[in-house]
């Protein structure tokens, strides 16, 4: 294989400007077709493709050797850039090609498991196999340098405004975020296990107890946890906390952070102050707490409507506390047919919901699932809530609050989508504020908290810790982007008594408190100052950036859905010495 051909020049930038200059390039081969005496050849890099031309009356030899390039062989080519003389529009190259006197072959390739081209319809476990493959394509190259730019201008923005970058230790004990833990066994700890951080949480809290007063770290985060299209095993938060705050302090720099994000790497201005919603509001009118603020669809509260009705499904739900709300969808009657409509109350039961009932607004009528036992005007008082018109579709579901918000919140969203109304270039940013501090689990008996237990009440709300959790709000806040929560955050406890009233309410003893948080507890025995701040998903920022659909997009080697790495086959067993060492014993596991 031949010798380094030191490139001059990227291969997708060339135009016409360069017509008449020497060139070398380096990179992947594309395409070839041969037409006898003429071969062309597209050549690849990261930049992008052009194409080289092999005349067999240039140089023999090199015809010879061009003959045999294939699909991915690296190539080296110098030559003179030329006018093409049928220009490929479709190309920011296309106007030109390379006119190619020397070619190097550096090393050449088996036919590739999946075409390198953005459009390539291999399934996603090939393209993570084969993800150094996949990698080629210019779509993946352009996500990698947006995220590229998006952490160097994360790193600008929060070192001019006194932010210093510090790593917190991965090896730790556990950061309660509400996952499950990745645990690491110490060797020379036989039976004791260290936690991969679920976030920097309690580490940046005490960076503010060291003085440190405003912390930013591009961090990665492991929780052992469902996967979907926007959350990995192992992710990256841009971590941030600020000493001597309030709410609206650590807001106001975020929004000026977000501005400069959106009007540097989107071309999008976004005007602030951003939106904020109360959680409740949020739930009440989108039934979300990441509302996607790109269309309508508000959920309306129908209780004054159908409590007199003779529809017992609903009559019954109000008196045991229950509600009853639905979605107007603007000239859905027509986009939805009967069959629409099932799949849609398939789809809600996954949230608890035992149907949903339609109705059809006409011209002259209403026609519903539940007609016959509600009087017309009363469909009418309805239809009127959500001031609809002929060619309407509403929809209505009843269950417990928390399964209606769940289910219109889901299917709003979803129509939405089925109607082509998400536009990728449309960034709706909002806060979701005022977040209840718990939330109750009914699988484990006890309130959890809603975001995590280093979270302060609102100061009106202390006393109910003793007497009403259900009812006690958080100096918590989210940032929302189309849907997606992209960050949350939160004014911290800096009382010592307050962190253990609140772990209190949180079913831990004593014993636990001082066991998982003793460490942390007595730092506040030595001054603590008021601090705050907030974590983004620095994947989920750079997918929506990339108008990508799952932050697999965005990040260069991920796990697929069973958390498993398909290149290398990650994780894999480890050996009976390793174990030993260790001092762990697995049980019996069938390798499959
Ligand atoms: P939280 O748990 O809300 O807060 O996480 C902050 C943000 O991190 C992103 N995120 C994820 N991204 C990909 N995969 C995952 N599995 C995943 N889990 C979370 C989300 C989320 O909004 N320590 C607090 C922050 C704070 O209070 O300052 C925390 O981690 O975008």
């Amino acid at each position: 294989m031949g010798t380094l051909f030191k490139r001059t020049h990227m291969c997708g930038i060339l135009r016409e400007q360069h017509i008449g200059e020497a060139v070398v390039l380096n990179g992947w081969v594309q395409k070839y077709r041969n037409l006898g005496s003429l071969i062309f050849c597209d050549i690849r890099d990261k930049t992008g493709i052009v194409q080289a031309v092999f005349n067999d009356e240039v140089d023999r030899d090199i015809f010879e050797l061009a003959n045999h390039l294939r699909n991915e062989y690296v190539v080296g080519v110098k030559g003179i850039v030329s006018k093409r003389e049928s220009a490929n529009e479709d190309l920011p190259t296309g106007r030109i090609e390379v006119i190619v006197d020397h070619l190097v072959l550096y090393s050449k390739a088996d036919t590739p498991p999946i075409y390198v081209t953005d459009d390539d319809n291999a399934s996603e476990d090939l393209r993570m196999k084969y993800r150094y493959l996949d990698l080629r394509k210019l779509k993946m190259q352009r996500n990698l340098t947006l995220r590229h730019k998006l952490c160097r201008l994360t790193r600008e923005y929060f070192d001019s405004e006194g932010f210093v970058e510090v790593e917190t230790p991965m090896l730790i004990k556990p950061t309660p975020e509400g996952a499950r833990d990745y645990l690491v066994p110490s060797r020379v700890n036989p039976g004791k296990f260290y936690a991969l951080p679920q976030s920097p949480q309690m580490f940046k809290q005490l960076l503010m107890l060291g003085g440190t007063d405003r912390y930013m770290q591009i961090a990665r985060c492991f929780r052992d946890e469902d996967l979907r299209a926007d959350r990995q095993p192992e992710f990256t938060q841009i971590d941030l906390e600020m000493s001597f705050v309030d709410q609206d302090d650590i807001i106001e720099i975020q929004e000026r952070f977000l501005q400069r994000v959106f009007r540097e790497l989107a071309d999008t201005e976004i005007s602030l102050p951003l939106p904020r919603l109360t959680w409740r509001e949020a739930m009440e009118r989108f039934g979300s707490d990441k509302p996607d603020m790109r269309f309508g669809f508000e959920l309306k509260d129908l209780k004054d409507q159908v409590e007199n009705s003779d529809f017992k499904v609903f009559t019954d739900v109000l008196s045991s506390g229950g509600r009853v709300m639905g979605i107007k969808i603007d000239g859905g009657s027509e986009a939805f047919s009967r069959k629409d409509i099932d799949r849609m109350t398939a789809s809600i039961r996954t949230f608890g919901a035992g149907g949903l009932v339609w109705m059809r607004v006409g011209d002259n009528d209403i026609s519903s699932s539940v007609s016959k036992f509600f009087e017309p005007d009363e469909l009418e008082h309805i239809s009127r809530v959500f001031y609809a018109e002929p060619g309407d579709l509403i929809l209505i579901a009843s269950g417990a609050e928390s399964v209606v918000y769940d289910s219109l919140g889901f299917l709003r969203r979803d129509i939405a989508a089925q109607l082509g109304l998400l536009n990728d270039d449309e960034y709706k940013l909002l806060w979701v504020v005022d977040f209840p501090m718990f939330e109750y689990s009914e699988e484990d008996g006890r309130y959890a908290a809603m975001h995590h237990p280093f979270t302060s009440p609102k100061t009106e709300d202390i006393p109910k810790l003793e007497s009403d959790l259900s009812s006690v709000l958080a100096n918590a806040y989210d940032i929302v982007l189309n849907g997606v929560e992209l960050g949350g955050g939160s004014i911290r406890i800096h009382d010592k008594s307050l962190q253990q009233q609140v772990f209190r309410a949180l079913s831990l003893s004593e014993t636990e408190m001082s066991e998982k948080f003793g460490f942390f507890l007595d730092a506040f025995n030595y001054g603590t100052p008021p601090h705050g701040g907030i974590a983004y998903g620095l994947d989920r920022l750079a997918m929506l950036l990339c108008k990508e659909k799952s932050i697999r997009e965005v990040i260069a080697f991920p796990k697929n859905q069973n958390a498993v790495c398909p290149m290398s086959d990650a994780p894999t067993f480890a050996t009976a010495e390793q174990l030993v060492e260790l001092s762990i014993s697995v049980n019996d596991i069938e390798e499959e």
